[in-house]
């Protein structure tokens, strides 16, 4: 297999945390390769540094050094102006507790990725394009019928479905989920799961971090993080 297959290499990721006078090293040269189409589970203890690598991995924070690469592109090299196009239109996120705007209807908060970096010219011209996919996407994950509830109004495991589409708006290239299961119980939690798998079918790359190895097994590879590095 060529390095063309891979949608997303890290090599050699450090990182660390000034707290006071000590400094705590989380990543301690992390290498990490994902294919395309791949559903790969990242699991450890708390605090073995799950959040903080796929916080680097979606360019949400930097590392202090190592590479990391997508689509054979350094992501160090890319612009401002280019990040936030890679982590608006290249990669979804979905959290443990979901960030849906409660101001907003559960239609507007799927689309509301769409409008991002757009002029009200631009934004008029889409959003009709928008709203639409928005529905497909509640739809699909069974939620047509609450699009215009409010996110208070729903469970935790609609609002995490939301919070799914909502990263699926742009067509990301790469889903990261941090936890998304953890705060929910186990029959919810199967059914983000189930959900999760069926966009892997669909040919949906997706990196989730879990400390659930239960949850983990449903991926297609698991790897372990421990002492800042993968074992
Ligand atoms: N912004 C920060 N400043 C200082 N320390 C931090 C910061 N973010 C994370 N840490 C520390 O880095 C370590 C790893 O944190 P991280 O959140 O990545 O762990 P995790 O594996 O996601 O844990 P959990 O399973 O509890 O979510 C922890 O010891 C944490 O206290
Ligand atoms: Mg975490």
């Amino acid at each position: 297999m060529s390095e063309d297959d891979f949608l997303l290499e890290a090599e050699g990721l450090y990182k660390s945390y000034q707290m006071g006078a000590t400094e705590v090293s989380v990543l301690r040269g992390v290498d990490l390769a994902v294919k395309k189409n791949e559903f790969v589970a990242i699991v450890g203890a708390s605090g073995s540094g799950k959040s903080t690598l796929l916080h680097i991995l979606g360019a949400l924070d930097r590392p202090d050094k190592g590479v990391v690469r997508f689509e054979g592109r350094d992501l160090k090299r890319m612009g401002s102006g280019e990040l936030n196009k890679f982590r608006n239109r290249m990669v979804g996120f979905v959290f443990q507790f979901y960030h849906l705007l409660d101001e907003l209807n559960v239609l507007e908060n799927v689309f509301l990725p769409t409008m991002a970096g757009k002029s009200v010219i631009g934004w008029l011209g889409s959003r009709i394009w928008a709203k639409r996919r928005a529905g497909e996407l509640l739809d699909r994950l069974g939620l047509g019928e609450r699009a215009n509830h409010k996110p208070y109004q729903l469970s935790g495991g609609e609002r995490q479905r939301v919070a799914i589409c909502r990263a699926l708006m742009n067509e990301p290239r790469l889903l990261l989920a941090d936890e998304p299961t953890g705060n929910l119980d186990s029959v919810t939690g199967n059914g983000i799961l189930s959900a999760f798998e069926e966009l892997n079918r669909a040919g949906q790359t997706i990196v989730m971090v879990t400390h659930d190895e239960r949850i983990a097994q449903k991926a297609s590879r698991v790897i372990t993080l421990a002492d800042g590095k993968i074992k």
